[in-house]
């Protein structure tokens, strides 16, 4: 059967995108007409495994799929999108959304309710909760998604320190090895990489920073957006605080990928990450293989919250070929596949699954992984709906300016509360 390699979504949609153009392979063949097509994130543990599901799904069915990648930046990637689904020129199927971008697409995809009305109740009901909108399911859970600490177990050994449960221990540790590994002659070396860059990853760190300081709900008993003060700033002194000292001033201009590679090349004690990264930093070819370990968030009032992720398909009202997509989607959420998944370090969207014992073999950090889940933090996508991104283009504006210093903490919480309350009523 044929099988299509994964392409960049440029040499599709080209018109659209002009700077990923400029990416795009030139001379290549237009795709064929019968194909599903289907988008997923350009992370290459994702393309990896989906690549052999559809494969599998090819040599069932005899449809072929095709795989088309996503820019890299999320918020890149919901533009183009919303671009895209509008059009039938795209020819795009299947798309794979966040979690948080449920109300972004309205009247744009196909309710899969009466499709799976037999099979929704075997996903979490939050996360079919979360994909409903005024009572259509808009998009079919594929993977959950949580942020979670990574860590240098060898560094850790060789500093004698256990992985620290609080913020004030994980500071301490992340200085004390950032001076060792300096010392000891990597000048290169900082404690600990996360995501500063005013994008998305960024408002899911907040949320954790606030989340981890007991900050609580952003919404008050009638609905408005409130912040515990003392908390909210608290939260980020202290995030202010590690720039320069235990963070490489950099993280400013950091998304997933610059963290990573941090890490990656050695110059972290700690990386915050998400769940379904275990796969890629521990992949056997890494030089870190078998050297990581990953707990749940540290936390300054006892709860370890990681914010909550996800990605999850939705079928193109444009689409074409409705009956072969919703094949492949049944393939892909399927429990078979969802436990491939795992072994891959997505972790699967139906609780079944993680009843099963032999899952806890094939990847060992399931026990933390399910920790962090149950103590996720939401962004605030379901309260904000279509001006979600609205939202998070915000947080991500004032806390980088708070981060770099041009603002203090108490000026950025009062212009966050004043906005994002502004932003509600709109
Ligand atoms: C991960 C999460 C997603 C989040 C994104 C931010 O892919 O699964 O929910 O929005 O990171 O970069």
């Amino acid at each position: 059967m044929i099988k299509f390699p994964p392409r960049t979504i440029c040499t599709l949609f080209a018109p659209l995108m002009v700077a990923l153009l400029m990416a795009c392979g030139k001379g290549e063949e237009p795709p064929p007409g019968d194909a599903i097509r289907i988008t997923i994130d350009p992370v290459e543990s994702l393309v990896a495994v989906t690549n052999e599901l559809t494969t599998h799904f090819t040599e069932e069915t005899g449809i072929p799929v095709e795989i088309h990648l996503g820019p890299r930046s999320i918020s890149e990637r919901l533009n183009l999108y919303q671009q895209m689904v509008g059009s039938r020129a795209s020819g795009m199927d299947l798309y794979l959304i966040d979690v948080i971008w449920i109300g972004h697409f309205p009247g744009q995809f196909v309710d899969l309710r009466d499709h799976f009305s037999r099979h929704v109740s075997d996903f979490f009901p939050a996360i079919i909760e979360n994909n409903t909108l005024h009572g259509e399911l808009i998009a079919l859970p594929w993977f959950t998604d949580v942020g979670v600490m990574y860590y240098r177990r060898d560094l850790l050994e060789k500093y004698d320190i256990a992985p620290p449960e609080t913020w004030d221990d994980f500071e301490a540790a992340a200085l004390t090895i950032q001076e060792g590994e300096r010392a000891a002659g990597n000048p290169d070396f900082w404690g600990f990489a996360w995501q500063g860059g005013p994008r998305e990853a960024l408002t899911c760190n907040l949320m954790e920073w606030f989340a981890t300081h007991g900050v609580g709900s952003l919404f008050n008993e009638d609905g408005d957006f409130t912040l515990d003060r003392r908390r909210a700033t608290a939260a980020l002194d202290r995030a202010a605080g590690w720039i320069g000292h235990i963070t490489n001033p950099d993280v400013l201009q950091w998304i997933e990928l610059e963290s990573v590679e941090a890490f990656h090349a050695g110059n972290a004690a700690f990386l915050r990450y998400w769940s379904f990264g275990w796969g890629s930093l521990n992949a056997p070819e890494l030089e870190l293989a078998g050297k990581i370990g990953v707990m749940t968030m540290p936390t300054a009032n006892g709860t370890p919250s990681g914010t909550l992720g996800g990605w999850q398909f939705a079928l193109s009202r444009s689409s074409e070929n409705q009956e072969d997509a919703l094949k492949l989607l049944r393939f892909l959420t399927s429990e078979n596949s969802q436990r491939k998944m795992a072994r891959a370090g997505f972790l699967p969207t139906r609780p079944k699954l993680y009843e099963d014992g032999s899952m806890a073999e094939h990847f060992e950090p399931l026990k933390t992984m399910l920790l962090a889940l149950d103590e996720a933090t939401l962004r605030p996508s379901a309260e904000y709906g279509r001006n979600y991104n609205a939202f998070s283009t915000l947080m991500q504006r004032l806390v980088s300016n708070r981060l770099s210093g041009a603002e203090t903490s108490e000026k950025t919480i009062n212009d966050i509360t004043t906005r994002a309350s502004l932003l509600l009523r709109e």
